[in-house]
């Protein structure tokens, strides 16, 4: 090894012996006399010192050196001088005494500081990753993320699980995203698609008898990327047989509770994991992701608008819509700029507008309430009790403000989902040292697609229909239940799972529904099929989106900080400026030829 020890563990225990270190240099200071070096490795800081009465010549390559060089240093650990310690470092109570130094390679000068946490442009730091990487804040989040994985393998491997690798180069078969396409060599107008994810593999495995499995999942889906979205991302991905939903659910809660807890990175967890039907969390929450670390939870008010004189409320409620509203406390203090921003955050979400009614503060309760204290356009066409019901209802106090809309059931409920959540966002309702868990369940099995005029899988074509509900599929394929379950944190769909279809019939009738004809089933899914003819044991699963979750845990706003090398809001590769042309040649190999635009 090119070095005894690292710089970062360093401590009082050491003064006395003699280290060879080797690293970065995070800042050097040049004292006239002394020249001070903060040496960086991967395990911290430790401060160097070269002094000229010690050694010419290593004060004369000390005084070279810049920020970045990469240098090799041999001394002794000594105590800092009294008063010269630094509390914030970890090693901050001793330095090195060098004797000896050596510049293993120079650096440029870097085009952000790497000692520092300060705002890059995302660009720049993608371009230059490996510098990026260098930097405190990032090498924290993949320790974190190598820490969290390192741990779910141990959790299942204890419990039985083995990690099975699947292919890359499947086949194309459609499961709700578009796929990756790769071009055969060898079979010219064939393709390779890369795994949307590793489910129908997974499901073989079972049929293979392998009972428990698990695995580290790399997954490629063409679809636009988002703040919590990427090209190709990471699943914890897995599947067992003979076992129901509960198991499932229960082995994950207890899965990541001691996750969190082995982390020690002063997050705490809601336990038990909350439970939510998808009705429910549309209902309450306008959306099945829903965070719940605060309140301001959406009540429906239709009963109560029906009775007032407002025209808008009224010609809705005749439409078939609702009229729904969340409160938002007076202590927001919310000003009719924002409000004005919050109807614009309505109508992005398809609202046809947002009604405000601002409860004037009587320093009392509701029933000091008058109507020349309700503020709103609707005021004239609401009675005090009509407005005192709706604040009731709203558990709104006299200083709130209710915002309110009227519109079709499902517009309502999202509209009011994306106010709650602006609202929650802007004003910093949630805690960020809480991870709020919960399960959604008991979503629809299947959703209408107006635009295609067809069924889709609401998770895909291989979850299970609730038993109770198996009726319904020939009758009102709407309301029939799926065994589908979503782990949701702190606004973000961090996991889906379900128990799925193990008999073939079964399958082929969910097949029928999606519209494919029974030879396009065969022609698609003939390799599931098949299988489940041979003795396939019930089974389900889960997949946990890594990137997500520790996005969550290193209190994260993106994935793309929880990721070594992430594409960029355009899906492209920064770092090695992908995707790129190739030579014709290559493309003749591939018996493509690309069309001029
Ligand atoms: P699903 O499609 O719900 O289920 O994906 C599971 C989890 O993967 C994460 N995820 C993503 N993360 C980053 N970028 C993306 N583009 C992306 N897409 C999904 C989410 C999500 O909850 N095979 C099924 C699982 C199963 O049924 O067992 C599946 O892939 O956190």
């Amino acid at each position: 090894m090119l070095k005894t020890r690292s710089c970062g563990e360093l401590n009082a225990e050491d003064v006395g012996s003699r280290v060879t270190l080797a690293g970065w240099v995070d800042r050097r200071r040049d004292h006239g006399g002394l020249i001070f070096i903060d040496l960086r490795d991967r395990e911290g800081v430790v401060q160097v010192v070269f002094n000229p009465e010690l050694s010419t010549q290593c004060h004369e390559v000390a005084s070279q050196v810049r920020s970045e060089y990469v240098v090799r240093v041999s001394g002794e650990v000594a105590r800092r001088p009294p008063g010269t310690e630094n509390t914030k470092l970890p090693t901050g109570e001793v330095e090195v005494i060098a004797d000896d130094v050596e510049i293993l390679n120079q650096s440029k000068t870097p085009p952000f500081y790497i000692n520092e946490d300060a705002e890059v442009e995302e660009s720049l730091r993608l371009k230059y990753r490996y510098l990026d990487l260098r930097r405190e804040r990032m090498k924290q989040n993949l320790l974190l993320r190598h820490r969290a994985v390192k741990f779910m393998r141990d959790f299942l491997d204890a419990r039985g699980f083995i990690e099975i690798e699947t292919p890359i180069l499947i086949k194309s078969t459609p499961e709700g995203a578009r796929d990756y396409l790769v071009p055969s060599r060898v079979y010219p107008g064939k393709f390779y698609a890369l795994p949307q994810s590793p489910q129908q593999l997974k499901q073989l495995l079972m049929v293979a008898g392998m009972e428990r499995y698990f695995q580290i999942a790399k997954c490629f889906r063409d679809e636009d990327t988002r703040a919590d979205r990427q090209p190709e991302f990471t699943q914890l991905d897995l599947e067992m047989s003979f076992i129901e939903k509960e198991d499932i659910l229960n082995l994950m809660e207890e899965l990541f509770i001691s996750l969190v807890e082995a982390l020690k990175i002063g997050k705490r967890v809601t336990k038990p994991f909350l439970r939510l039907t998808y009705a429910d969390a549309m209902e309450r929450y306008g959306t099945d992701k829903p965070d719940l670390r605060f309140g301001l939870e959406i009540a429906d008010l239709t009963d109560i608008a029906v009775q007032t004189d407002f025209s808008v409320f009224r010609s809705a409620i005749a439409q078939g819509g609702e009229v729904k509203g969340i409160c938002a406390p007076g202590q927001l203090g919310l000003t009719r700029h924002q409000l004005e921003e919050m109807r614009q955050v309505a109508q992005t979400a398809g609202a046809r507008g947002l009604l405000t009614i601002s409860l004037g503060d009587t320093g009392g309760s509701l029933s000091d309430l008058t109507m020349d204290m309700v503020k709103s356009v609707a005021a004239k066409f609401l009675s005090l009790d009509q407005v005192r019901s709706m604040a009731e209802r709203l558990g709104a106090k006299p200083g709130d403000i209710l915002l309110i809309v009227a519109d079709k059931p499902e517009v309502a409920s999202t509209t009011l989902g994306e106010l709650r959540r602006e609202i929650g966002r802007r004003f910093k309702l949630a805690d960020p040292d809480m991870l709020a868990f919960a399960y959604v369940c008991d979503f629809p099995l299947l959703r209408w697609d107006g635009e295609l005029g067809r069924w889709q899988s609401e998770h895909h074509p291989f979850t299970a229909p609730r038993p109770e509900d198996m009726p319904l599929l020939d009758t009102a394929p709407e309301k029939v239940r799926g065994e589908h379950y979503d782990l949701v944190c702190n606004g973000y769909e961090v996991g889906g799972g379900s128990l799925r279809i193990h008999v073939a019939e079964l399958q082929r009738k969910v097949f029928r529904l999606l519209g494919y004809s029974d030879a396009d089933s065969a022609e698609r899914f003939g390799h599931l099929l098949e299988a489940f003819e041979y003795g396939a044991p019930p089974h389900g699963g889960i997949a946990i989106g890594i990137d997500r979750l520790v996005m969550l845990l290193a209190g994260e706003e993106t994935i793309r900080e929880v990721i070594a090398f992430p594409k960029n809001q355009s899906a492209v590769d920064m770092t090695f400026n992908a995707p790129s042309p190739v030579a014709r040649e290559q493309l003749a190999e591939l018996h493509l030829r690309v069309e001029e635009e």
